[in-house]
């Protein structure tokens, strides 16, 4: 059975195909970085317009991609939240369009639940029940997995994401956006230890608290030198992360960059290590943008095998925004009859 999936949640345009709900026969993506890297941050506007240019062709493609027509498609799956309004719009109108024109079965996907089933798109695949952290740009939540459709939450963020610190503390040290990449390259040649930032533990809860650690960093940079040695570092001009050249000026934006990302991955990591012990299951899946972190995925399988517990990370592509996931998600819906009518609608509050 093939599933169309699409998301257009944030900045993202993305429209695959799967098979069975576990075999990607395509998935293309279409991203906005370059429109919004200059605002240092996604402008919802900007975003809804350019998904409105970019679904026909994107789902095209991944039709095409996939040697499939329409008339192949069993149903179409389609986020319809969280996520900005504006863009989630653009994907469940044409996602209805779509489904009311042609007579196809219409499925209704949370954004998070897409995360979780990622994982599903690789083997070895999970079995059931597994303890599930999303990290993403828009949230950072840890999961009890019981099956499909049975989730429950131990904990979330009480402020900003975690993608959403790495993107501040990028903006803070002049390195445009996203951060989580940027951070992660420069990270890998900076001295974790070299700045002893806070480790928002909260004990006794599984909730994240990542405010405050991007303020140390602002704290951090406040005396007026090292703003001067951040406005001198070449790192300032940079336009992509691939291309990017280090001098050894930048010495302290690398030491901040991997002290940041010690704490961010201490702490990630040691609850996902606290739920595996509350919870008693030996099995985690790690998904969103943030699992595309080369630390994080590091140091969670080192945490797996000291546990004995099976860590599932999907290849990079996976971890951030894409639409195979939401025809995964979807394919499940289907099994278990759960069909959107044309009156749905998106929301950009939409919890798991
Ligand atoms: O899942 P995603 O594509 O979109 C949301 O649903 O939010 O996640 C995007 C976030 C951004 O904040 C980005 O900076 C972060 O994921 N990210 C990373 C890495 N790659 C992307 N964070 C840390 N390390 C990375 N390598
Ligand atoms: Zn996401």
């Amino acid at each position: 059975m093939l599933i169309l999936g699409i998301d257009t949640s944030c900045d993202d345009t993305a429209a695959a195909v799967v098979r069975d709900g576990v075999r990607i026969v395509s998935n293309i993506v279409s991203n906005q970085t370059d429109i919004h890297r200059k605002y240092g941050g996604i402008v919802p506007e900007l975003a809804s317009r350019r998904h409105i240019e970019m679904i026909l062709p994107v789902v095209d493609e991944a039709l095409k991609g996939a040697g499939a027509g329409l008339e192949d498609i069993s149903a179409v799956a389609v986020c319809h939240g969280p996520g900005l309004i504006g863009s989630l719009l653009v994907g469940c109108s044409f996602a209805k369009a779509l489904c009311f024109s042609k007579n196809i079965p219409l499925l209704a996907v949370n954004h998070l639940e897409g995360h979780i089933f990622s994982c599903f798109l690789e083997e070895p695949r999970p079995e059931f029940p597994f303890i599930s952290l999303i990290a993403s740009g828009g949230h950072t939540s840890l999961y009890r997995v019981n099956e499909f459709g049975k989730y429950r939450e131990l904990g979330r963020t009480r402020d900003d994401a975690s993608g959403e610190a790495y993107d501040k503390v990028s903006k803070l040290l002049g390195l445009g956006y996203p951060g989580g990449p940027v951070i992660d390259k420069l990270a890998a040649e900076g001295n974790p230890e070299a700045i002893d930032f806070p480790r928002p533990y909260l004990p006794e809860s599984f909730d994240f608290s990542f405010s405050g650690l991007k303020t140390a960093v602002l704290h951090y940079l406040k005396s007026e030198s090292k703003c001067q040695s951040i406005k001198d570092s070449k790192l300032q001009n940079f336009k992509n992360s691939d291309t990017l050249t280090l001098g050894h000026s930048d010495t302290m934006i690398r030491d901040i960059a991997a002290s940041f990302q010690a704490c961010m991955v201490d702490v990630l990591v040691r609850k996902t290590e606290w739920a595996i012990r509350k919870e008693g299951i030996r099995r985690v899946t790690l998904s969103g943008g943030v699992s595309a972190n080369s630390e994080l995925r590091k140091r969670m399988k080192e945490m797996g095998d000291e546990r004995e517990t099976e860590i599932f990370i999907p290849s990079i592509n996976l971890c951030t925004d894409n639409a195979a996931m939401i025809a995964s998600a979807g394919y499940y819906h289907f099994l278990h009859k759960d069909f959107a009518g044309i009156e749905m609608n998106p929301k950009a509050y939409l919890p798991l």
